[in-house]
C-alpha cells in the first residue's frame, strides 16, 4: 500500500468476539471509555471497531441507516474521536452480511460516502453474502473474479471519499488472499476462518501461519483474526501464547474482550509494552517458525534494532524442558536476553540455555548480541 495507512499492524478493539450481536451505542462508548482509563490507548490501541449487526434499513434514496441500537452514528464517532481514538465499521460486499443484515452490494459508493460522513476510520469488509453471487459462477476462476472485483469496487469507493479509511479484507484466507490482498487495496486480510476462545482454535490458527511472512509489511498485513485474551476460555499461559505469537506474526492487535470489566491480569497482558513493541516493530517484518521438535516450536522475528524476538512455544498440555541453542537461531556469539513476560533481563548467555516451558505456554525473549 502506498496510501500511508496502517504503517504498523492496526491496534484497537472489535465488538464481535465478546458482544456478538449484542453490541450497541452504549457498549461502544463504554469500550472507548475503558480503552482510555485502562491505559490501553496510551499503550497504542486506537481503533474502536463495530462489527456485524449495526445495520438498519436503507432510506428512500438508498442510504444505509443504523438500526435502533445505534441512534446516531455520527455522534458516536464524534464521541470516540473526542477520546483521542478512531472508529471502525463493518459491511459485506454481498446483499447480506453473515448475520443477515444489509450488505453493500450495489451501494458501494453510497455506503463509502456514508461511512466517511459519519467519520469512520476503518472498514472491515466481510465476504459472506457475496458467496451467493460466487456460487452461480461457472468456474473457480470466475468466482474468484467476482470476489476480486467486489473488493476493488469498495477500495475505489473508499478512496473516492478522500477520507483515510483502513481497509480490512475478511474472506477467511480463501484463494490465498495474501497473494492478491494488496492489489485490491487491503491494508490487512484475514488468513483463516474465525477464531474462538479456546486454545485449540487459537493454536490451530496461530501455528498455521508459517511461511506467510513474505506477504506482509507496512500497510499490508496478514490478519490471523482478533484477540480472545480476557474472554475466559483459555488460561493465562495460553493467553500469553496467543499474545506472543500474534506479536511475532506482526498481527493486528484487536482486543476482543469487554474492556470495561477486564481483570488486572488481562489488562497487564494486553498492555505489556515489550510485547507491543515486538508487534509494532518499525521494520514491519513478520516472524516465522525457525525450529520444531514434536510439540516444541521456536518462532523468530527480526526487529529493527538488530535484535530478535524469540518465542519458545510448548504445544503440549504439560510442562516440558528444552534446550535453546541460540547458534542454531543465527546468533554467532554469546547473546543478551530479556524475558519479556517476566520483565527481566537475563544477562549474557553463552552456552545452550535450558528452560522449562509451561504446558501450552511460551518463553518469550528479546535476544541481541
Ligand atoms: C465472519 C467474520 O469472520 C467474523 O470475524 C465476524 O465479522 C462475523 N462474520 C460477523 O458476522
Amino acid at each position: 500500500q502506498t496510501d500511508g495507512l496502517a504503517s504498523r499492524p492496526p491496534m484497537g478493539w472489535n465488538s464481535w468476539n465478546h458482544f456478538h450481536r449484542n453490541v450497541d451505542d452504549a457498549a461502544v462508548r463504554a469500550q472507548a471509555d475503558a480503552m482510555v482509563s485502562s491505559g490501553m490507548r496510551d499503550a497504542g490501541y486506537v481503533y474502536v471497531n463495530i462489527d456485524d449487526t449495526w445495520q438498519g434499513e436503507r432510506d428512500a434514496q438508498g442510504n444505509i441507516q443504523a438500526n435502533s441500537r445505534f441512534p446516531d452514528m455520527k455522534a458516536l464517532a464524534d464521541y470516540v474521536h473526542s477520546k483521542g481514538l478512531k472508529i471502525g465499521i463493518y459491511s459485506s460486499p454481498g446483499a447480506l452480511t453473515c448475520a443477515k443484515f444489509a450488505g453493500s452490494l450495489g451501494h458501494e459508493v453510497q455506503d463509502a460516502r456514508t461511512y466517511a460522513a459519519w467519520g469512520m476510520d476503518y472498514l472491515k469488509y466481510d465476504l459472506c453474502g457475496l458467496r451467493e453471487q460466487m456460487k452461480v459462477a461457472a468456474t473457480p476462476e470466475e468466482a474468484h473474479k467476482i470476489m476480486f472485483d467486489a473488493y476493488i469496487k469498495m477500495r475505489d469507493a473508499l478512496k473516492a471519499t478522500g477520507r483515510p479509511i483502513v481497509y480490512s479484507l475478511c474472506q477467511y484466507g480463501n484463494d490465498a488472499v495474501w497473494r492478491w490482498g494488496t492489489e485490491v487495496g487491503g491494508n490487512l486480510w484475514r488468513t483463516t476462518g474465525d477464531i474462538s476462545d479456546k486454545y485449540s482454535s487459537m493454536e490451530a490458527i496461530g501455528f498455521s501461519q508459517a511461511g506467510l511472512a513474505k506477504f506482509a509489511g507496512p500497510g499490508h498485513w496478514n490478519d490471523p483474526d482478533m484477540l480472545e485474551v480476557g474472554n475466559g476460555g483459555m488460561n493465562a499461559d495460553e493467553y500469553r501464547t496467543h499474545m506472543s505469537l500474534w506479536a511475532i506474526l506482526a498481527a493486528p492487535l484487536l482486543a476482543g474482550n469487554d474492556l470495561s470489566t477486564m481483570t488486572a491480569e488481562t489488562k497487564a497482558m494486553l498492555t505489556n509494552r515489550d510485547v507491543i513493541a515486538v508487534d509494532q516493530d518499525a521494520a514491519g517484518k513478520q516472524g516465522d517458525r525457525a525450529w520444531v521438535e514434536g510439540p516444541l516450536e521456536i518462532w523468530v522475528r527480526q526487529l529493527a534494532d538488530g535484535s530478535k524476538a524469540v518465542g519458545v512455544f510448548n504445544r503440549h498440555p504439560s510442562p516440558l524442558t528444552t534446550t535453546v541453542d541460540f547458534k542454531a537461531l543465527g546468533f554467532t556469539r554469546a547473546v543478551k536476553a530479556r524475558d519479556i513476560w517476566q520483565g527481566k533481563d537475563m544477562g549474557t548467555i553463552s552456552a545452550p540455555f535450558t528452560a522449562k516451558i509451561p504446558g501450552h505456554g511460551v518463553l518469550f525473549l528479546k535476544v541481541s548480541q
